[in-house]
């Protein structure tokens, strides 16, 4: 090991940065960031250097580059210089950013190019939310170290935060049900009960492993048992932890299969009995999936239960086909329904309107005058799947009014409508640092 890696804290701290170069506007970026003072000067005088914890030098030049490295040697300040490795006190590692998550990558300076990368790859493996787990781990710190006393259990709390439901539920964007499932196993009366694993209802996409998502991909990594359609492919399956245990319970024309009743019934047990399961379902497991059943089981079971969205068939199709669904010049709708239910009168119909939040009366006039009931639940959601979800819900008649809800400042994020008696379904899930609960009932 060339250099000893530190993560030193600059917060409220005088760093010096020398030179206006790209390179140097660059390290007073990264620096700043990790909230120290940032003095960023053409050309440093030994003044400068008064104070300071540590200085970098940018400044394009190589005499420039080596005047200013003697000044932070009179002053005695570790020093970095761009590109010269030999003036180096220390180096700037290639970094991973994930909040209070972060992975630095050195190559002790021989490849800066290798360091990069290294880094793309340990971006795509880590999952995007894990500074979220961080949070979770850091809300419940005082609280739980001062309830679990003894250092064995305390250290198998912490393993079970991580690797265990609540670090799922975080890892999956829900760190609402992330921090109840903390709260109950800090409760000491229901710690029996809650010694359970977690269900995620994983799409896999139209059957190319490369359209995987990334989620799936490391949910796949993760399970301790997968039950998967027929419809999804060895190749597919060949992404599974290798001592996963693979259980086949979908059906195929003609061929006998599980009952739905009896998948939910086996969900409902192996998350009892504390495994990490992955339902893995050919395309998206909400478009003809039965994902919502799957799901409603085991909330009914009071189970931790994530979706994991996958491409549709119609949209992996559509690409690989050169079929654009819509285009504007030949369609402005695409319709996706079940052979099924054609011939079924029951089957009611769900509308997702893309663009349509900033015409809401006449989209909800249009909606009324094919026949649409006014009482039909509507959801609106903003920026979805982003950290920042937002959801109003109600119903058609009063569309107009949701969506100036959503937009009271008038700086709303991309949204879509969704219209349908599914769309009564809709919940958000909560972030800690958001002050207004983000899932409103307008009615
Ligand atoms: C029970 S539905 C599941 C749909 C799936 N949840 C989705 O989002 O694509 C099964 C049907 O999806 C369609 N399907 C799924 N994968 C497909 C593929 N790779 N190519 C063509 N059709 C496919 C077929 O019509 C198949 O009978």
């Amino acid at each position: 090991m060339k250099h000893l890696p530190l993560f030193f804290d600059v917060a409220g701290r005088k760093v010096v940065v020398v030179g206006m170069s790209a390179a140097a506007d660059r390290r007073a970026a990264t620096v700043r960031s990790a909230g120290a003072l940032v003095v960023q000067v053409a050309d440093a005088g030994t003044a400068d250097f008064s104070g300071a914890v540590a200085a970098f030098i940018a400044t394009g030049t190589e005499e420039g580059d080596r005047a200013a490295h003697r000044l932070t040697k009179a002053a005695g300040v570790p020093v970095n210089v761009a590109d010269r490795p030999a003036l180096c006190d220390f180096i700037l590692p290639a970094i991973v950013d994930r909040d209070d998550v972060v992975v630095a990558v050195s190559t002790g300076g021989a490849s800066p190019t290798l360091a990069t990368v290294l880094r793309g790859r340990i971006e795509q493996a880590l999952p995007e939310r894990i500074g979220a787990l961080a949070a979770l781990a850091k809300t419940f710190r005082k609280q739980a170290n001062a309830l679990i006393s003894q250092p064995a259990e305390r250290r198998a709390f912490w393993r079970r935060l991580v690797e265990g439901p609540a670090g799922k539920l975080a890892l999956a964007g829900d760190s609402a049900g992330a921090r109840r499932v903390v709260l109950s196993e800090l409760d000491g009366a229901r710690r029996a009960a809650t010694d359970v694993g977690i269900a995620h209802i994983v799409g896999a996409g139209p059957g190319d492993p490369d359209l995987l998502t990334l989620r799936a991909a490391q949910l796949l990594q993760e399970a301790d048992a997968i039950l998967h359609d027929d419809l999804v492919p060895p190749a597919i399956l060949a992404r599974a932890r290798r001592d996963a245990e693979l259980v086949s319970v979908g059906k195929r024309k003609g061929r006998a299969s599980w009952a739905q009743r009896d998948i939910e019934a086996e969900l409902v047990r192996r998350v009892r009995a504390g495994e990490t399961v992955v339902r893995l379902k050919a395309g998206d497991p909400f478009v003809f999936g039965r994902g919502g059943e799957e799901v409603d089981a085991l909330r009914a079971a009071g189970l931790p239960v994530s979706v994991v969205p996958g491409i549709t068939a119609a949209l992996g199709i559509a690409a690989s086909t050169n079929i654009p669904l819509t285009d504007r010049r030949v369609a402005s709708a695409v319709t996706f329904m079940s052979g099924h239910a054609a011939a079924d009168a029951t089957g009611g119909h769900t509308h997702v309107v893309y663009m349509g939040a900033s015409e809401a009366a006449s989209v909800r006039d249009r909606l009324l005058d094919a026949g649409v009931s006014p009482r039909t639940p509507v959801a609106i959601v903003e920026n979805g799947t982003r950290p920042d979800e937002r959801v109003v819900t109600g119903s058609l008649a009063d569309l107009a009014r949701l969506a100036v809800s959503l937009d009271s400042h008038g700086d709303a994020g991309p949204s879509l409508i969704i219209v349908g008696d599914v769309a009564a379904r809709a919940v958000s899930t909560e972030l800690p640092q958001l002050a207004q609960p983000r899932f409103a009932q307008v009615s």
